[in-house]
């Protein structure tokens, strides 16, 4: 469906508004079907702010679902294996048609910020998996795929981007709201919280960590078959993976591509001594009186 993204309709245009929530408009013209998306108990619901390792963990889940069938995970771009919720533009099925159409179980994929999900997800009482991300290599990453993914605004400079990110403004608001939200959804409500670091540092680990929380087992030489498949350079050179098969007029992967550069402080590549400064101000205050702490190395 995103491979039907060509109408000129989608490109660089304004944000529009979703509940104080910066969003793409036509995401915004579909909302009345993903506020009413009947989830089902069965559902997995993958949930992260943009950039913070989505489609590793998703590509990581599908090979669980399949007991690391490399073969079954290549039938199709990871985009179509696991819907985006939200996802609708003027051409092409929404991310809640394409789910009414996913036989059980599913693998969804969100973007959302924990007050916007659909009560679906609540009600049925599915089982959620977060990945986080420290904000510095959230905002390097986002800025790359805004200059490669037209369906955002042209991102201007790299100062100026850094400024709307650290405002929220920019598709899916404030960084800092996402995390924080999400983590304190987590002293109600059973899920699963990850950290893309952690996953660099100990893919293996965090597998085990997933496993667990699915009830699943898997033998020794699956799970080694999973962390191949799903290592950054298999992944870049996967074409299921690394959205290559999206559009090439809104998604221009010459530009940079989707599968970047896929490690944990490459900030500090971009980052002035005097943005780093000015972001940690804003990070100590923008994260007072959390438990949640993040790794930037
Ligand atoms: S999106 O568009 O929000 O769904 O993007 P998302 O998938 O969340 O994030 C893209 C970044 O994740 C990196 N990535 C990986 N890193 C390590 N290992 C693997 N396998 C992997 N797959 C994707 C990807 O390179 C983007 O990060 P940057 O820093 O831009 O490289």
């Amino acid at each position: 469906p995103l491979s039907a993204m060509g109408q000129e309709d989608t490109i660089r245009q304004k944000l529009g508004s979703l509940h104080d929530i910066p969003l793409f408009k036509s995401f915004i013209e579909g909302w009345p079907q993903v506020k009413a998306f009947q989830a089902r108990p069965d559902d997995l619901l993958i949930s992260t702010y943009p950039k913070s390792g989505t489609t590793w963990l998703s590509e990581i889940m599908d090979m669980i679902y399949h007991d690391g069938d490399v073969e079954k995970c290549r039938r199709d771009a990871i985009y179509n294996r696991v819907p985006f919720l939200e996802m609708k533009i003027s051409n092409g099925p929404s991310g809640v048609e394409q789910l009414e159409n996913t036989p059980s179980p599913r693998l969804v994929k969100t973007h959302l910020p924990v007050q916007l999900l659909p009560t679906s997800f609540w009600e049925k009482d599915c089982k959620i998996i977060y990945m986080a991300r420290n904000p510095k290599d959230v905002v390097i990453s986002y800025y790359y795929f805004h200059q490669m993914a037209k369906v955002h605004p042209d991102p201007v400079t790299k100062a100026e981007f850094l400024e709307n990110f650290m405002a929220g403004k920019v598709a899916y608001g404030s960084w800092y709201d996402h995390v924080r939200g999400w983590w304190e959804k987590k002293q109600e409500k059973k899920m699963l919280y990850l950290f893309y670091e952690d996953m660099k540092k100990d893919p293996r680990r965090e597998v085990q960590k997933i496993l667990q929380f699915l009830g699943k087992e898997l033998a020794e030489g699956t799970v080694e078959r999973i962390l191949h498949h799903t290592s950054f350079q298999e992944m870049k050179k996967n074409p299921a993976a690394n959205y290559e098969t999206m559009f090439p007029t809104i998604v221009d992967h010459s530009l940079s591509p989707f599968l970047r550069k896929g490690i944990s402080g490459d900030w500090k590549n971009h980052f002035t001594v005097a943005q780093n400064e000015r972001f940690d101000q804003h990070y100590q205050k923008h994260m007072a009186g959390s438990d949640l702490h993040f790794q930037t190395e």
